[in-house]
């Protein structure tokens, strides 16, 4: 493979033409969309239009005039395709790690008679400090942290809940869910699937893989904005049992009944608790039109064409100068690719200083995402051609690449 066969790939991409709904600074090549997506105009204008007119001179009217009310409604509509549910199983709400709380804690009392919540070692960090926060509150509940390979043979009866994250942020590696979720359904534990990294990007299909809740960001690969809002999926054979433990107004049936006694929702929309923040609410509107006919296979073979082409690129110009730490086979990895280094972190900053936008993970990973909307093949050949120069010039060691900066 070379720079001409990732033209001609980028010729023949499916998706190329959805690269033209964003705006990408001129000379940057952005993989870091895992991280946070990027801008399209649209986003922007609609923002502008709700905060002059549907603010500035609708006011509260703009609750029922412009339809702010229905705007979370609205949003699953647009998200649940994109993750292989129906509208009335998402809840587009609060930030992940709340979703979180919520959904472990309704999973957990779904299995009242039982003791641990399963996890590995590799979760992200908010799952585990969530997980141990509802097991202090909650006081019979114990959270089994184990290594990754060994999550099937942690399986048994005393597990309440298995909550994994999809695609491992550090390495990229996927559990295959599948077969986690028929195992942990074997054992009779109720899955609590993260899918920050996944959704966007892989063939996340929550009603293949049998899922019972699930909760995932918007601003990775679904390009929703700083901070845009999160969301909690629970399967249907769930929603007359599963409680939100955060009982809010507007996971009521009826909210302006103002009725001092709860009654759930029906549905997701139970998990639900306060005002909709409708200034995000909207961009992620906005920012999920560019799916409208994206098939979830047709992102998937792209990302997995972009991160083989990485790997492929990196392997010809690098050698073993880093190492490759995402799984090799395609079917094991999610839109990301990490690389070792001993000094990772200066070269993530030299690199960004030539415009190639990545990240790094300590203490020894460079990782790059592939946001499978606007990157294209020839950007990731070139992002490891400007790597491998920074290799051979050592142009990355200087004072100002150290320095260290508040996000990594
Ligand atoms: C896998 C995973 N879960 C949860 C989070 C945190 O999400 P939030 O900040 O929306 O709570 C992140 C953030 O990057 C993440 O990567």
């Amino acid at each position: 493979m070379d720079r001409t066969d990732c033209l001609a790939a980028d010729g023949a991409d499916p998706l190329a033409r959805s690269r033209a709904s964003f705006a990408l600074p001129e000379g940057v090549l952005y993989l870091d969309g895992n991280s946070l997506g990027a801008l399209q105009p649209a986003v922007a204008s609609r923002l502008h239009q709700l905060i002059e007119h549907e603010w500035g001179n609708g006011l509260i009217r703009s609750w029922n005039d412009a339809g702010w009310a229905e705007l979370p409604v609205r949003v699953a509509r647009r998200l649940a395709p994109i993750i292989g549910a129906d509208p009335d199983e998402l809840a587009v709400t609060d930030s992940t790690s709340t979703n979180l709380f919520k959904a472990l804690a309704a999973a957990r009392a779904l299995r009242a008679d039982r003791d641990v919540l399963l996890t590995d070692d590799a979760n992200f960090p908010t799952d585990l400090y969530v997980a141990r926060g509802l097991a202090e509150l909650v006081g019979d509940l114990q959270v089994r942290v184990v290594p990754s390979a060994e999550l099937l043979e942690h399986l048994d009866d005393r597990v309440a809940v298995l909550s994994l994250t999809h695609v491992d942020y550090r390495t990229g590696r996927i559990h295959d869910p599948v077969t986690m979720t028929t195992a942990a359904h074997a054992v009779g534990a109720v899955t609590v699937w993260d899918l920050s990294h996944s959704a966007g990007a892989l063939d996340v299909d929550l009603h293949a893989w049998g899922a019972d809740l699930a909760v995932g960001c918007t601003y990775k690969y679904l390009n929703g904005g700083p901070g845009s809002p999160a969301y909690l999926y629970v399967a249907r054979r769930w929603h007359e049992e599963a409680t939100n433990p955060i009982a809010g107004w507007f996971g009521h049936a009826r909210p302006f009944d103002f009725d001092p006694d709860y009654v759930p929702a029906a549905g997701a929309a139970r998990f639900l608790n306060g005002t909709a923040p409708v200034l995000s609410m909207a961009a992620l509107e906005t920012a999920l039109e560019v799916w409208e006919g994206v098939a979830r296979a047709e992102v998937a073979a792209k990302c997995a064409s972009l991160t083989a082409t990485f790997i492929a690129a990196v392997d010809a110009t690098c050698g073993d100068r880093v190492e490759v730490v995402t799984p090799r086979d395609p079917a094991r990895r999610g839109a990301q690719v990490s690389l070792r280094h001993p000094h990772a972190y200066a070269l993530t900053r030299a690199l960004m200083a030539r415009g190639v936008i990545g990240d790094h993970r300590p203490p020894d990973l460079l990782r790059f995402g592939f946001s499978p909307l606007y990157v294209r093949h020839v950007e990731v050949w070139d992002a490891a051609l400007h790597l491998a120069e920074l290799l051979t010039t050592g142009a990355w060691d200087r004072p100002e690449f150290h320095a260290r900066r508040t996000v990594p």
